[in-house]
């Protein structure tokens, strides 16, 4: 997807509304952990029609009828560990009105200091390269010359190409990679040699999505490797987004988890992985009294039929009219299909405008939360997160949109409101809890 995606870091209020709990005693400790830090730029103008652009390039094969794969290629071999003893955390800084999330990565040797954007809904490494030849807007490029441990293998070549007719595209290589102290050797990276699309405030983008997204089929992701490598113990990251009217900023950790972070305990989902996302199932919105029940709706949502309906895939339940909620740090808003989010809209007196956005009103206290129920918990997506952007000109834009998908992206305007905990062991869960509001990162201004 595009640079314009989305990691960002907010939470927001105080109660939580789990029903169902696990008590997960996942490490507080830094064993094994690491831990990003993630950043706001005060120079952009947000385009939430960019946004959904973005989205629909991203997700347009699931319109075709596409095939749903039930692996998960994850590498769960555990027992190589060498350390337990290094920290993993790398924090996260909101680009643009939360609009992407990047955080510092180090790459060869001597390190070479990126910054990327932390993506959930894709699986590539890649960034820019100085064997590009239209990237002279990037104040930093990766020179591969410049490190000793970087090896060429066979000149592969990769290319991705984007629904809105930009590409990108390179050749891969291999080098160190090093996630908040961990790391990685060996690493495929792709170097882009040319990119028609990338925002220039980031440096490329690290994939966190199972390894069927991968351009290149075959590749080992950074996420299958620092477990393969034994550098982390636990195989999971945990991301908390801050929101730019908090300051901003917000906390990647590879290994563990910060319990600092969120209010109440942790919900354990299972994975509906699908064709690599970071899929759970959503069972309804609560919006102030009134309650929205997707299994009335879902069976009307055009393309439910397609695999992508065909959630289950780890105990082949293969239920219908099963409403998946992607997680994808890498879309800024809400996306739901076009019924729901229509009957959203209404509860909140949005407009729809002809790109999928809605207007809606610039005060917060006219607009109830936004509850969305997953089964066994709920979460809140503050009233706050439910104004994207505002002009100040008295014409707001909502964090909710819609879109032609049998499914709902779960971008970061949700992902501020919850702590979430990616757990890709085999099978995969996904926990969530109520995000701690409001967000406090005095790493955002680092850099
Ligand atoms: C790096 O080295 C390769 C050959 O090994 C060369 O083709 C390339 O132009 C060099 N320069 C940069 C900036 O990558
Ligand atoms: C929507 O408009 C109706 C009628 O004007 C009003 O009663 C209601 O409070 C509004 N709701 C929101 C969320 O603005």
């Amino acid at each position: 997807m595009k640079l314009s995606g989305a990691i960002t870091i907010l939470l927001a209020s105080t109660l939580v509304i789990t029903t169902t709990t696990t008590t997960d005693a996942l490490p507080t400790n830094n064993n094994g952990k690491i831990v990003v830090p993630l950043h706001t730029d005060t120079r952009f103008r947000p385009n939430p029609s960019i946004s959904i652009r973005n989205a629909q390039a991203r997700y347009s094969r699931f319109l075709n009828n596409p095939t749903v794969s039930n692996k998960i290629a994850v590498d769960s071999d555990r027992k190589n560990l060498k350390s337990q003893a290094n920290k993993g955390t790398i924090s996260l800084k909101s680009i643009k009105n939360d609009i992407q999330y990047v955080g510092k990565v180090n790459v060869g040797t001597p390190p070479q200091e990126l910054e990327l954007n932390f993506d959930t809904g894709s699986s590539d490494l890649w960034f820019v390269s100085t064997l590009c030849k239209n990237c002279d807007d990037y104040n930093t490029q990766f020179n591969p010359n410049k490190s000793t441990t970087f090896d060429w293998g066979t000149r592969q070549e990769w290319n991705i190409q984007y629904g809105d007719g930009s590409t990108a595209g390179g050749i891969v290589g291999y080098d160190t990679v090093d996630l908040g102290g961990f790391p990685i050797e060996h690493q495929a990276v792709e170097l882009a040699t040319h990119e028609t699309q990338m925002d220039s405030v980031v440096h490329g983008i690290l994939g966190l999505g199972f390894p069927e997204l991968c351009t290149i089929p075959g590749t080992i992701t950074p996420l299958e490797n620092l477990v393969k490598q034994g550098l982390i113990k636990d195989s999971m990251f945990s991301f908390s987004l801050g929101h730019y009217l908090h300051g901003g900023g917000g906390e990647l950790i590879f290994g563990g988890m910060n319990t600092e972070r969120y209010v109440g305990d942790l919900t354990s989902f299972p994975v509906e992985n699908v064709e690599g996302y970071w899929g759970i199932r959503l069972m309804s919105a609560t919006i102030g009294e009134e309650l929205i029940s997707f299994d009335e709706i879902v069976p009307k949502i055009p393309h439910m039929n397609s695999p992508m309906n065909a959630l289950n895939n780890h105990n082949n339940a293969k239920e219908v009219n099963v409403l998946p909620g992607v997680l994808d740090t890498g879309t800024t808003l809400m996306i739901f299909p076009e019924l729901i989010a229509n009957i959203i809209a209404k509860k909140y007196n949005a407009t729809s405008n002809d790109d999928g956005t809605f207007g809606i009103t610039c005060d917060s206290n006219q607009l109830p939360e936004l509850i969305l129920n997953f089964g066994t918990a709920s979460y809140k997506v503050l009233s706050e997160s439910l104004i994207y952007y505002n002009d100040n000109n008295g014409n707001c834009l909502a964090g909710f949109a819609k879109a032609k998908f049998p499914f709902v992206i779960l971008g970061d305007v949700f992902l501020k409101n919850v702590y979430t905990v990616f757990d890709y062991s085999v099978p995969p869960t996904i926990k969530l809890a109520q995000a701690v509001s409001p967000p406090q990162y005095t790493n955002n201004n680092d850099f």
